[in-house]
């Protein structure tokens, strides 16, 4: 049996509600996910909501209602948020379910019975806002702990503590064999200089007598589960990982189908988070190296260079873009608008501008002069006729520089070469992907403004060229709905739609295949519908 692509976020805090960041890496994740639905490949793609922990406990205590009542309301706007913006998820995790609370406790007692969890006791400066006791390493050079950490307190506790530090040597090792285990490679060097420098265990308890917002801890009633360790098991406790069966190959079929998972994360929970604690989690309770997960480290969108945050008071909303502008208009702006691996500066006008000249003007204009031209001079019917667009094909050239690169753009039987759509997919590429298929939108409006079809059609001598012209631009259309499917899910239903093309799949995700992004499959006779805007311009004065 054919693996599952298996593709996981992170779980996002239910402390306050989405902001564009969160947007864009369920997008991001998305994105993905349909690329390898396109490819016909089964995708088992897992996004949540972390619900427990000091921040939310705060947070809800400032609210003045139970966290439990608290969690419910963020919990809601990430689910609408998700449908709003058409992130496709095929499972939902939130860390207070019954499921993911039985595996949490599971691990936690074989990791206990193991004698990989023991209890101690700590004094020391704790950071309030990271829920962490702080060392040494994390004062700056003037001696004191930087604002990063907020609050600082002096606390004594007493905990337990997993022997993380016990497991340096191999994830060391891991990292030197495993190239690919973070993506980018830079993420990797700065995990494994990360990992060089470890020195203690990880505390993975908190006494409820200050947080009691968490997972009790299967042998001491007296304390929750830290949220960390929590929160990252959701990657497999969704995914019917079951912890009483110590070794992996005896796991169900039904996680070893999946996993191991492709993992996206933010540059600011790799270390320790997901580097260290997580890839360590999954070595001690028996986990094979091959079996670890990938992590994709994405960068962040920033405002004028700052970051993001609720302190700050410079969040983005997302249900205000959405809106205003489509789920389709975000969409197309996060993804191709910020390279993966990193930074962006996030700008509503730059939405704008690319929503106008690439959805409004490039490919919406093509949708509908093409659409236009073929119900006009046609009648809706497209004929395929094979014809080779060379220089002194066309009758009167607005420009022969433009025509020459024509010929190199227009095979007889093709639409406008997109190099490399799966090799960029499959490098989480996506904007360089939506390049490539750009220069094809372009390339095919170019088409337009050569063959100039108005002129054509005033010929009946040119009758075949003007076919040729025309389903050369219809079925060039329906390819390229196929391959920005994964980004733009709406506007390839649209083109769909509006070419009258497997409309008994109409609305369905199996109406895209990549297998059908193949030249010819509009077939002679077929009747295209009537142009309808896809995408309105939006008027600049408005902002
Ligand atoms: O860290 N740009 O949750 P979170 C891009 N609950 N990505 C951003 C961003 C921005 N401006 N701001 C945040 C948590 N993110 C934990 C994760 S996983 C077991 C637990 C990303 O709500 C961030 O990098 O603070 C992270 O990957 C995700 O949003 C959730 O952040
Ligand atoms: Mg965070």
């Amino acid at each position: 049996m054919p693996k599952t692509f298996f593709i996981t976020t992170a779980i996002d805090y239910t402390n306050s509600p989405p902001h564009v960041g969160h947007a864009y890496e369920k997008i991001l994740a998305d994105v993905i996910a349909r690329y390898h639905r396109l490819k016909g490949e089964k995708v088992f793609f897992l996004t949540g909501v972390d619900q427990h922990g000091q921040k939310v406990q705060q947070s809800a205590a400032k609210a003045g209602i139970p966290p439990s009542e608290f969690v419910k309301g963020i919990t809601q706007k990430f689910i609408d948020l998700w449908k709003k913006l058409d992130v496709q998820y095929d499972e939902w995790a939130q860390t207070t379910s019954d499921r993911h609370k039985k595996v949490v406790r599971g691990i936690l007692q074989r990791l206990f019975d193991a004698g990989q969890i023991y209890k101690d006791k700590q004094a020391g400066y704790y950071s309030v806002r990271q829920e962490q006791f702080l060392t040494d390493k994390e004062r700056g050079p003037d001696g004191q702990f930087g604002t990063e950490w907020g609050e600082i307190e002096f606390r004594e506790e007493e905990n337990y503590y997993f022997k993380l530090s016990q497991h340096k040597d191999w994830l060391l090792a891991y990292l030197d064999k495993r190239k690919d285990a973070v993506i980018p490679d830079f993420r990797q060097t700065e995990l494994r200089n990360a990992v060089e420098k470890i020195t203690g265990d990880l505390c993975i308890s908190r006494p409820k007598s200050r947080l009691d917002w968490g997972i009790e801890l299967p042998f001491d009633k007296d304390f929750v589960t830290y949220v960390w360790f929590d929160a990252l098991t959701n990657y497999i406790s969704f995914a019917d990982y079951n912890p009483s069966l110590s070794t992996f190959n005896c796991q169900p079929s039904t996680f070893l189908q999946k996993w191991p998972a492709l993992q996206i994360i933010g540059k600011d929970i790799l270390v320790p988070a997901h580097g260290i604690y997580w890839l360590i989690m999954l070595h001690a309770i028996g986990f094979p190296d091959d079996q670890t997960p990938r992590l994709l480290v994405h960068g962040w969108w920033n405002l004028s260079g700052a970051k993001m945050s609720k302190s700050a008071g410079n969040i983005v909303d997302p249900f205000v873009l959405a809106d205003k502008y489509s789920a389709d208009a975000l969409r197309y702006y996060l993804m191709s608008d910020i390279a993966t691996g990193q930074d962006a500066d996030f700008s509503e006008e730059r939405l704008v501008e690319r929503y106008n000249a690439d959805l409004a003007n490039s490919l919406g204009n093509l949708l509908n002069r093409t659409l236009y031209m073929v119900t006009k001079y046609r009648s809706g019917k497209v004929k395929p006729v094979r014809f080779a667009f060379a220089i002194g094909e066309f009758d009167s050239p607005e420009n022969e520089s433009e025509l020459a690169a024509l010929v190199v753009n227009f095979p007889v039987d093709s639409m406008p070469f997109v190099p490399d759509y799966a090799g960029y997919f499959d490098a989480h590429r996506v904007s360089i992907v939506l390049e490539h298929v750009w220069d094809a939108v372009t390339a095919c409006n170019t088409l337009v403004d050569c063959a100039a079809p108005w002129k054509l059609a005033q010929d009946p001598a040119q009758a075949d060229r003007l076919d040729a012209v025309l389903y050369y631009l219809a079925e060039s259309l329906r390819i390229i709905a196929i391959l920005i499917s994964p980004v733009l899910p709406k506007a390839a239903h649209g083109i769909f739609d509006q070419l009258n093309w497997k409309m008994e799949l109409n609305g369905k995700e199996e109406r895209f295949s990549l297998a059908d992004a193949e030249w010819g499959e509009l077939p002679d006779g077929h009747v295209v519908g009537k142009p309808v805007r896809l995408f309105p311009r939006i008027e600049t004065t408005e902002l």
